[in-house]
């Protein structure tokens, strides 16, 4: 009986007061919410939650920012369809409602003590902002830490503030690239691809943690390999579509493993073998 009410108890819907909300780039929009009443969202990096727009519907969005950060939380995202766009018309003061935090996020207590390469591809910054701004409120567990980050164009660099005080910091390696520069940009052009060659890793206490968009997938987990970090230290974060974001209605399921419960991190030696996966 006390099972059944913990379980029910993951599909509450939660009031969050948007506090602030900031245009990023022309398709991305950030924001800063907060719970009602205090309560606190107690998430892992990597974890995400199921956003409810009344009357529109309900989408899966990953939590950008550190769980170190306890009075609010934030999001970033970019308006493909219904949801996002309606989302994208919220105002400071409005509320929304949400339900998790969902998922298995980044490992934490296994990539203590290891060194971190932590590749974004675009959007994919979002998931990672969290694991990397958790890593750098607590920088002592942690060993070398590399960043690398890669756009389509200048213009859709996420968090360019904080991109500027990775780059000045000397406790980490930051580097981006963009596949087409701009006449103001004097940065890497190219795939992020191009940039893991000359990161210099200890391959055997490497952890690789990598979100972006598919097409990325196949490239990068070739040169992960190639530089000998182990599969199950390669770690990616999957998206499919999502209904319940809890494990009961299937949607986003791949062969035996339930992206919405089971991941959306996984290590690579867990879905290889998933062709369905890539
Ligand atoms: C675990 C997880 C974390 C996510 N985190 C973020 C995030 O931090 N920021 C962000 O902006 N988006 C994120 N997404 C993607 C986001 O959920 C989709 O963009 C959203 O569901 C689209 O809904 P919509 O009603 O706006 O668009 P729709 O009108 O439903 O669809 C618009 C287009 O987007 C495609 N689409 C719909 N759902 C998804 C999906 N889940 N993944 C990929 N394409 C989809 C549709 O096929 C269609 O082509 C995440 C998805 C998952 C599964
Ligand atoms: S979204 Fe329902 S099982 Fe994953």
């Amino acid at each position: 009986m006390e099972k059944m009410a913990l379980k029910d108890s993951t599909y509450r819907l939660k009031k969050a007061r948007v506090l602030l909300t900031k245009k990023l780039t022309e398709n991305e929009k950030f924001f800063d919410l907060a719970l009602k009443d205090g309560e606190t969202l107690d998430h892992e990096p990597g974890q995400f939650i199921m956003i409810s727009m009344p009357g529109v519907g309900e989408v899966p969005i990953s939590i950008c920012s550190s769980p170190t950060k306890r009075d609010s939380f934030e999001l970033c995202v970019r308006a493909v369809g219904k949801v996002t766009t309606s989302l994208h018309n919220l105002k400071a003061g409005d509320e929304i409602g949400i339900r998790g935090p969902y998922g298995k996020g980044f490992p934490i207590r296994i990539l203590e003590g290891n060194d971190l390469l932590i590749i974004a591809g675009g959007l994919g910054i979002a998931p990672l902002r969290s694991l990397i701004t958790y890593v750098l409120d607590n920088r002592r567990d942690f060993g070398k830490v590399h960043i690398l980050f890669g756009c389509k164009e200048p213009k859709d660099m996420l968090f360019n503030d904080e991109l500027d005080t990775w780059n000045a910091r000397t406790d980490l390696h930051y580097a981006c690239t963009v596949d087409r520069a701009a006449p103001d940009w004097a940065g890497n052009v190219g795939v992020i691809t191009t940039l893991i060659p000359g990161v210099d890793i200890e391959p055997s206490r490497t952890f690789a943690a990598v979100v972006g968009p598919p097409i990325m997938y196949n490239f990068v987990i070739k040169e992960l390999l190639a530089k000998g970090i182990p599969e199950r230290q390669v770690l990616l974060s999957f998206e499919r579509n999502m209904k319940c974001g809890n494990g009961k209605c299937g949607r986003c399921q791949i062969q035996n493993l339930y992206v919405c419960q089971d991941g959306p991190v996984f290590n690579y030696e867990q879905i290889k073998n998933l062709s369905e996966a890539f």
